[in-house]
């Protein structure tokens, strides 16, 4: 029952009856049809960006050309990328939203129903739990979290407060991945038993970095947040955080998410019991921590496997894409590369299906890479949110595909090769491995479900 009139609490009990809806069907007395004719199920959903450089500026395009969006808010530590995004999202609707450098205070406006965020991995999952205790629900970029610890953190914290999170896995809602996912859960190459990832990009080396004061542009203090306190180096902001443990989470995480995450998904698999990885910073001599070079494997005991291979340094197409999924099954192949298209492929290596893309998808472009597939992705948070439609990429979901992915950093970082519990994925037997399940946070900024 909705009783307050707010339009805030309308959009936060609606979320309630909605779920009710989608669980246990329709509720009673209650048809779909008339919840769809509650006044104010067309309203808007109004937005708050968070991290808006790069992938978060390219994010505020498409959300904003969503009819049903407006953006209200925009954050950031750097005050040039807050000008240069509220200055680009004034033009693409009706009403200016308003910067506010601390997204903190977002949280405390009335005016948002989702955060939206997308600045360096090691706020993600912090800043997602503020968002959820606040009553917001969030978009957050992949990888949902920078270790497994804050992932269940995030799950915790979404049944407490009952507000949704979807993961910025996009190929999730992408129309022809998903019939691809369909085809092979189907049966059309059989059974399935093998699916090889892949990411291939030839970045540049980052150098050496040296102390320098801190850019007046920058709020270095937020930007570091929940990190332990490391003194300003030159070399690091934008972007090349994601090579830094402190920060980021390597190429793994960066780009392996979204492959592993379809893997994962047409195998039908969840936890693995083995985790290995193999690799190392081969290419250049510079700062950049995490490896150039990686294959990590995953096995879900002696059911299937799944391999992911990374290279930052060398971008030689595999399969003729930068970046892929191949299924192999019983009676034959299924490849997804970086568009939204696949082909299938007899035992013969004949190729018996080619659907192909309507839209063209680089995926070596760091911040946009798929243009407005992404925004099927945001219109099915706002369906969950508004009518209870099921996220593509839930919490939960995301969670663990994530998890594969941070297992096998672990791996890297440790011993090469974890043995995991398949019920949930936790580390055995492996105090060192064990010890990277979650990390130390800066006093003060500790985050909480
Ligand atoms: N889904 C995709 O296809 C995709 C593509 C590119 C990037 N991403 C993800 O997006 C995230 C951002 O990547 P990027 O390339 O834009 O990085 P970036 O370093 O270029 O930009 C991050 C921005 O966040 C800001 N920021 C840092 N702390 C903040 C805080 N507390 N409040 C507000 N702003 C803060 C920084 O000032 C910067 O402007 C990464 O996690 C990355 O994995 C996803």
């Amino acid at each position: 029952m909705i009783k307050k009139t707010s339009r805030r609490n309308f959009i936060k009990a609606s979320t309630f009856s909605a779920a009710a809806l989608t669980v246990g069907g329709v509720l009673p007395g209650f048809s779909a049809r008339s919840y769809r004719n509650i006044a104010g199920a067309n309203e808007r959903i109004l937005v708050g960006m968070v991290g808006v450089n790069n992938r978060g500026s390219a994010l505020a395009g498409t959300f904003a050309a969503l009819k049903q969006c407006q953006i209200n808010y925009i954050s950031d530590t750097d005050s040039r990328a807050l000008a240069r995004c509220v200055d680009k999202v004034a033009r693409l609707q009706s009403a200016a939203p308003r910067a506010q450098p601390d997204f903190r205070k977002v949280l405390e406006q009335q005016d948002v129903d989702v955060m939206v965020i997308a600045t360096p991995d090691h706020w993600h999952a912090p800043a997602a739990l503020l968002a959820l205790q606040a009553g917001k629900h969030v978009y957050l970029e992949k990888p949902c979290s920078h270790n497994p610890k804050e992932g269940e953190m995030l799950i915790a914290s979404v049944k407490k407060h009952k507000r949704l999170i979807q993961m910025g896995n996009q190929r999730r809602s992408w129309p022809n991945v998903m019939e691809a996912i369909r085809e092979l859960h189907s049966g059309i190459i059989g059974k399935t038993y093998f699916a090889r990832t892949w990411y291939a990009n030839s970045r540049k080396p980052i150098g050496t970095g040296k102390p320098a004061p801190v850019p007046e542009w920058l709020n270095y203090d937020l930007w570091q947040g929940p990190a332990p306190r490391k003194p300003y180096i030159d070399n690091r902001i934008h972007y090349n955080w994601h090579w830094f443990w402190h920060w980021g989470t390597g190429e793994a995480l960066n780009n392996g998410t979204h492959m592993v995450d379809l893997a994962r998904w047409g195998l039908q698999v969840d936890y693995p019991t083995k985790v290995t990885s193999t690799g190392g910073r081969y290419f250049f001599t510079d700062d950049w921590q995490t490896p150039d070079t990686q294959t990590i494997g995953l096995e879900f005991g002696n059911k299937c496997a799944i391999t992911w291979e990374g290279r930052s340094a060398n971008g030689r197409h595999s399969e003729g894409s930068s970046v892929g999924v191949v299924f192999f099954g019983e009676k034959g192949t299924l490849q997804i590369n970086s568009d939204d298209g696949y082909q299938v492929y007899s035992l013969d290596n004949k190729r018996v299906k080619d659907v192909k893309s309507k839209v063209t998808v680089n995926a070596t472009d760091t911040s946009n890479p798929a243009g407005i597939l992404d925004g099927l992705h945001v219109q099915n948070l706002f369906d969950g949110i508004k009518k209870g439609t099921a996220l593509n990429s839930d919490i939960e979901s995301g969670y663990i595909s994530t998890l594969l992915v941070q297992l096998g950093n672990i791996a890297q970082r440790t011993s090469g090769v974890l043995n995991t519990n398949p019920q949930n994925g936790h580390i055995l037997n492996n105090a060192a491995a064990e010890k990277l399940w979650g990390r130390t946070y800066e006093k003060g900024w500790e985050p909480a479900v």
